[in-house]
């Protein structure tokens, strides 16, 4: 039985207060509403994560994460964090490859690896974005794109470090722009990247791969995204940043 995983990714939003205020609310919430078959993440961003990791360590019902490292150990990387800081305040989780990063940030599916490897030595879970541009899907390429950043990010590991990883496909035009993918749409991807990874890793390890969705995923449509088969959970953006929201979006799970 592979893991359901709801994960927020607050991006660059919220101050210092307003963001362990929101944290604070979603561990109460999540204590009252949540029954425990999923996992509950929240990747905030780096000023926030001491305060939240350790708040995350008392009560156990909710995971942080970062929303990068830099694929170094250490050393004279001014402005850059790394998977061991990352670790040393509570954090589980490291989102890599966001389509944002990649686009705006150069991230390369080489940097991507590299990262990948620094993040698993480190014991921190990566969740592992994948998905198309607007173009790719309309000329009709995104299969091989996502089959590519797969192979060129992630497809080095043996199978043992690949089983602790969590895929999330974010489909570009999707995010942020209230264009959700429909869930057939995203059921086929999924299904794809499932069938991809079990071509490299065998069955047993692809059916064990929790794959999210993320992209424009709210309370009105995460449950019928959620319903489909190979759709795992999801990687929550602008619904993560109302506790609200983004406990409706975790409660698909409680059914
Ligand atoms: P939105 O949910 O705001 O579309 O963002 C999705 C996303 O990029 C999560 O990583």
């Amino acid at each position: 039985m592979r893991k359901n995983i709801v994960a927020g990714n607050w991006k660059m939003n919220l101050n210092f207060e307003e963001g362990v205020s929101l944290f604070s609310e979603i561990v109460n919430m999540v204590k009252d509403e949540v029954i425990g078959k999923q996992e509950v993440v929240v990747c905030s961003p780096f000023i926030h994560l001491n305060t939240i990791g350790k708040l995350a360590e008392t009560v156990g019902n909710v995971a942080v994460g970062a929303q990068n490292i830099y694929q170094a150990e250490s050393g004279a990387y001014t402005g850059e964090i790394s998977a061991s800081q990352v670790k040393s305040v509570g954090a589980n989780y490291v989102i890599l490859g966001h389509s944002e990063r990649r686009a705006y940030f150069g991230e390369t599916d080489a940097i991507l690896a590299e990262k990948v490897n620094v993040t698993l030595k480190h014991s921190l879970t990566p969740i592992f974005c994948i998905g198309e541009t607007k173009e790719e899907r309309e000329s009709g390429r995104f299969f091989d794109v996502i089959k590519t950043q797969l192979e060129n990010g992630i497809f080095h590991l043996e199978a043992a470090e690949f089983a602790k990883v969590v895929l999330a496909y974010e489909p570009v035009w999707a995010i942020g722009t209230g264009l959700t993918a429909s869930p057939e749409q995203a059921q086929e991807v999924h299904a794809f990247i499932r069938e991809v990874v079990a071509a490299k890793y065998g069955e047993e390890v692809a059916e064990s791969t929790t794959i999210l969705y993320g992209g424009s995923c709210n309370p009105s449509n995460a449950q019928t995204l959620f319903s489909q088969k190979d759709i795992d959970g999801g990687l929550i953006g602008g619904a993560s940043l109302k506790s609200r929201d983004f406990l409706e979006i975790v409660k698909v799970f409680n059914a």
